[in-house]
């Protein structure tokens, strides 16, 4: 079996990352609890930065699949003191069969995967969250269908989860809508990589305009806490509230990966309103990385 790495959504491709959500869907829908194609086996989970979502799910889909998880901070192992990466890398992927780490810089995750003997997930980046957009795209498929041709809003932070948007957009072919304050945009290198996919608007309504799913994040991600007064005023504007909702089409979903701060990036009417659908976005991610575990472990 080749080994594969999950750093990005852009390693997979738009094929297999159908068959994924596919996948994720059949195990959601026909849990078997003797299906155990992991048994034995064991995931490391290092985890730098904090976590309930990313942890709960790979753990408690390690545990579905008859296999165990680890998690590792920093704090209590040889990361935290300086131990090189590589040698990290080396050393854990001798003993485990994957690695998960969410990490502040997306080279950490790009380090471990080049000296790694067994697939590194990227369980979290400043540049990417792949593992989010899993969940994303299969709630979005659950409940309206393919994304090809349908047109994605993204409002706020051109952050990890906006970079990861551009990367769906690019495997499945639809459109994104942004709508980011000056200073706040996405990284010009991958927007480039994305062509025409992706379209800048000056304001929230006009990026939500027709759009099918409106999706936001958090105005300061885990790293900038310190910047939370001059983010509060950068992004005053770009919340997404009813204003936004009306703007979009009649049946379009809200989505946002949690957590979340009502009345900052989102009223609290969307987000407990009958377009949220936030909550079944969370529980997909247990799905849709037990899809991802077997597709990177127990592939023919
Ligand atoms: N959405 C997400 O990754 O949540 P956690 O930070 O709780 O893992
Ligand atoms: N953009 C957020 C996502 C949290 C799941 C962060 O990086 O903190």
């Amino acid at each position: 079996m080749t080994l594969r790495h999950f750093t990005s959504l852009l390693d997979v491709s738009s094929a297999e990352l159908r068959t994924l959500i596919h996948r994720a869907i059949e195990l959601k829908n026909h849990r078997d609890i003797d299906y155990q194609p992991l048994k034995g086996r064991v995931l490391a989970m290092i985890f730098e930065k904090s976590s309930t979502r990313t942890r709960i799910s790979f753990e408690a889909g390690m545990a579905h699949f008859g296999g165990s998880a680890l998690f590792l901070s920093p704090r209590d192992t040889q990361l935290g003191r300086g131990e090189p990466l590589r040698d990290s890398a080396k050393v854990i992927s001798s003993m485990v069969d994957c690695i998960m780490l969410r990490t502040d810089k997306h080279d950490t995750v790009a380090t471990f995967a080049e000296h790694s003997s067994v697939p590194v997930i990227n369980g979290l980046t400043d540049e990417q969250h792949p593992c989010q957009l899993l969940a994303d795209i299969q709630t979005f498929f659950e409940l309206r269908g393919d994304l090809q041709g349908k047109t994605v809003a993204w409002i706020g932070d051109g952050n990890n989860m906006c970079h990861s948007y551009i990367h769906a957009a690019m495997l499945l072919d639809f459109t994104l809508h942004i709508a980011c304050p000056a200073g706040y945009c996405p990284s010009p290198a991958i927007v480039a990589a994305a062509g025409g996919r992706v379209k800048f608007f000056a304001g929230t309504v006009a990026a939500a305009q027709d759009a099918d799913l409106v999706v936001t994040d958090v105005w300061a991600s885990m790293g900038h806490e310190e910047e939370q007064r001059q983010r509060q005023i950068a992004f005053k504007d770009y919340q997404v509230n009813n204003a936004v909702m009306s703007a979009a089409k009649t049946d379009a979903l809200f989505m946002h990966c949690l957590p979340a701060h009502r009345g900052e990036e989102v009223s609290g009417d969307v987000i407990d309103g009958p377009q949220s659908v936030v909550f079944q976005e969370a529980e997909n991610r247990l799905h849709a990385q037990k899809a991802l575990l077997e597709f990177l472990l127990c592939r023919k």
